[in-house]
């Protein structure tokens, strides 16, 4: 059987900049692998990484950057690499707080925060509080985080605002999941990156990315950089978003 070849029609009038881009940054592990360095090596340069991508967000006017940093699974890696991470985490905020307010960052972290370290608590709320006012471009950065952990406890104060009368079972839509999710109130991501090659969504943003377009890129984090970060545009641009009707062509 041969595939026809179908072209891709790009949508719209002209480049369209995605509002909110999405990134599961992997590979670091591997990118160290290769050159024989050990794994924190590759996370050292990941938060490198992550420092290109958040300018370079600001610089091409997207409005909203979330980043897997912590995945609820991440925590079963060995204890080294579990404290080499939330060591470079927390220089991260230390390091990098200041500059992002200065550049109107908004930092807002989501994830479950039950049983978290409580310097990395607090270093969170600091965070937080210090750039609530900055609207150039909220950086979410997910730390313990999981998709379904997510809509799991929507589900459950959902339920307890229906148990206490404060909301009517019949009136539950996808409106009131979105309002009581941690990301309630942001827009859903127009495009997800992912580094390392694999065609996998790894519990990251499951209901947020349900219209989500998708970029695979074949490099490690550590090399992601600028360039990738048009390149991974480009591809969305090239995309005919539809959410579920038809294609522009067909609506004409
Ligand atoms: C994936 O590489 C990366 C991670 C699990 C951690 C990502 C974290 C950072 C870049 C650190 C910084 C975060 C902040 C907020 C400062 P991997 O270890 O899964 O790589 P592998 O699949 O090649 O082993």
């Amino acid at each position: 059987m041969s595939i026809p070849d179908i072209a891709v029609v790009p949508a719209g009038d002209g480049p369209v900049t995605p509002v909110h881009v999405g990134i599961i940054m992997d590979g670091n592990g591997r990118w160290a692998a290769a050159r024989g360095l050990p794994r924190v090596e590759g996370h050292r340069r990941g938060v490198e990484a992550l420092r290109r991508a958040a300018r370079a967000a600001g610089e091409l006017g997207i409005k909203v950057l979330s980043i897997y940093s912590v995945s609820t699974e991440n925590w079963s890696r060995p204890e080294q690499e579990i404290s080499d991470l939330m060591m470079l985490i927390k220089r991260f905020v230390r390091e990098d707080l200041a500059d992002l307010h200065k550049s109107g960052v908004c930092v807002r972290v989501i994830g479950d925060r039950d049983g978290i370290d409580p310097e990395i608590l607090r270093l969170i709320t600091e965070a937080e509080t210090l750039t609530r006012d900055n609207d150039k471009l909220t950086l979410v950065v997910a730390f313990n985080y999981g998709g379904r952990q997510e809509i799991a406890r929507a589900v459950k104060r959902i339920a307890e605002d229906a148990a206490q009368g404060r909301l009517d079972p019949a009136t539950v839509d996808a409106e009131t999941v979105d309002r009581h999710l941690d990301t309630a109130g942001l827009p859903d991501p127009d495009l997800i990156i992912r580094t390392s090659g694999e065609l996998r969504l790894s519990n990251f943003l499951l209901w947020q990315s349900a219209y989500a377009e998708f970029v695979v890129l074949p490099l490690y984090w550590p090399d992601f950089d600028r360039t990738a970060f048009e390149h991974a545009i480009d591809e969305f641009r090239k995309r005919d978003r539809r959410f579920g009707g038809l294609e522009a062509r067909a609506r004409a």
